[in-house]
């Protein structure tokens, strides 16, 4: 098992914090490869429960290095505000924590271009996290970006970012009308992390290809969801990186043979947060109530999740790309008092039924839904690890998904908290 890669299969939020926490006690390594602290991974066990954007969730794990690779988008005000975090619980970061030197740096201006062009899109706001990534990845793309290894020479920092903030300015100024950035204090406080990071920064690509060759075991942890995936998502309303399985290799630089098992987690409903096309929304009471009961709030804005009934022909699509091996199948549990559960098994669009995911925004709008209705089975299973311990309407629906999918699932969530798990 040399790699194996976790992915959001829907929106985000699926739960991958605690599925990669959970697998990372038999791995050796565990990696994110791409997205930036617009992530929110929520890991709970016991009475201890913490959120991380930009430390991979294996850190909790004794014994478990762990890497941010290329592909990732780094603020260094938010990376070290974590690193202080996870230090001040007792856990050890330096000599298990390694950066990328390759990775880009969020700025400040990143997140200011953001906001502005936020208001100014005709189409609508993409509704951001408002972390700076889509600006981060343009510069990156546009070759004006600075990387984590920029911070080791404070003269190339400080000639990179002057040349990089007299156009930034200028269009933060005269395009959008907003306030420019001070540049001086902008150096000063950039220079300052070459000190705070030193100690982190590292070849990732050759540490984990090395660690590869010495037959350790390596989880990467996909941040976002496929459905979010600038190329495979509901574009414009995406994020900016490929959360998708191609983005492990370009994103830690680990060659795509090594990947033996790609685990699609998929919450047992469906949540979306921010703006664009979500066909089985329930824009209504019943939503309310997977809020509610799902506590689906954001883990990085608190925005609440807008909810709505499982997605099958979503989900074919996103386990057609990403090539699942096995799912995970997440907050089972929130479903436990309903009467009646409805799963989207094809859409209906122009009057003819399809099951494939329509990739246009005008069609995705036009989409029916068809659904099944299920039995819900009424009784509370929060914390079951047992199979054979599901109401028999539990294990039905969970059959239904898998064998529509024609993937198995080998981890089944019954609750937040680390033991609350079946595996099978
Ligand atoms: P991620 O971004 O995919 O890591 O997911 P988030 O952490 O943003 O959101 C998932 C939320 O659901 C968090 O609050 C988790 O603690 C919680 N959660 C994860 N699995 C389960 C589960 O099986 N049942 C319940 N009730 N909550 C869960
Ligand atoms: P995790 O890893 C859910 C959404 C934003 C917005 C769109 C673009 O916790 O699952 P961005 O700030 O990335 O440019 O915003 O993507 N989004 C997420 N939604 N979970 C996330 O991460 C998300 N990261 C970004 O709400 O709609
Ligand atoms: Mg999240």
């Amino acid at each position: 098992m040399p790699v194996s890669v976790v992915i959001g299969s829907q929106w985000g939020d699926e739960g991958k914090g605690k599925i990669v926490d959970l697998i990372s006690q038999d791995v050796d390594i565990v990696a994110r490869y791409q997205g930036g602290a617009n992530a929110g991974h929520t890991i709970c066990w016991e009475d201890k429960t913490f959120v991380l954007h930009l430390i991979p969730s294996g850190i909790f794990q004794e014994g478990v290095d762990c890497v941010i690779g290329n592909g990732v988008v780094i603020d260094p005000v938010a990376m070290m505000q974590e690193i202080g975090m996870v230090r001040d619980l007792g856990y050890d970061v330096e000599g298990r924590l390694f950066i990328s030197h390759n990775a880009h740096l969020i700025m400040p201006y990143h997140k200011r271009i953001e906001e502005a062009r936020e208001k100014f899109r005709d189409g609508g706001a993409i509704g951001t996290t408002g972390r700076g990534i889509g600006p981060a990845y343009v510069d990156k793309f546009a070759r004006t970006g600075i990387r984590v290894v920029d911070l080791l020479d404070r003269d190339v920092l400080r000639k990179k970012i002057l040349a990089s903030m007299e156009e930034k300015n200028a269009i933060l100024e005269k395009i959008y009308g907003a306030e420019k950035i001070d540049v001086e204090a902008l150096i000063e406080e950039y220079v300052e992390f070459d000190k705070l990071i030193d100690p982190y920064i590292t070849d990732t690509t050759e540490f984990l290809c090395r660690s590869l060759k010495e037959g350790k075991r390596i989880l990467a942890e996909g941040a976002q969801g496929s459905l979010l995936d600038v190329d495979f998502g509901t574009y414009p309303f995406v994020t900016s990186s490929h959360p998708t399985v191609g983005g492990c290799c370009t994103g830690l630089g680990v060659p795509p043979t090594a990947i033996d098992r790609v685990i699609g987690i998929v919450k047992a409903y469906s949540t979306r947060v921010g703006n664009g096309p979500f066909p089985t929304e329930l824009d209504n009471a019943q939503g309310e109530e997977l809020r509610k009961t799902g506590h689906e709030f954001g883990a990085t804005t608190g925005r609440p999740r807008r909810c709505g009934w499982l997605d099958l022909v979503a989900l074919n699509y996103t386990s057609m790309i990403n090539g699942f091996t096995e799912l995970a199948i997440t907050k089972l549990d929130v479903l436990s008092n309903l009467e009646e559960i409805k799963i989207c098994t094809d859409y209906k669009l122009n009057g003819k039924t399809i099951r494939r995911f329509p990739s246009d925004l005008p069609s995705l709008a036009l989409v029916e839904p068809q659904y099944i209705t299920m039995p819900g089975w009424k009784t509370d299973i929060t914390g079951i690890t047992d199979w054979d311990a599901l109401p028999i309407e539990a294990r039905n629906y969970l059959n239904f998904v898998t064998n529509y999918l024609e993937v198995p699932a080998h981890i089944i969530a019954t609750g937040p908290k680390r033991e609350q798990t079946i595996v099978l």
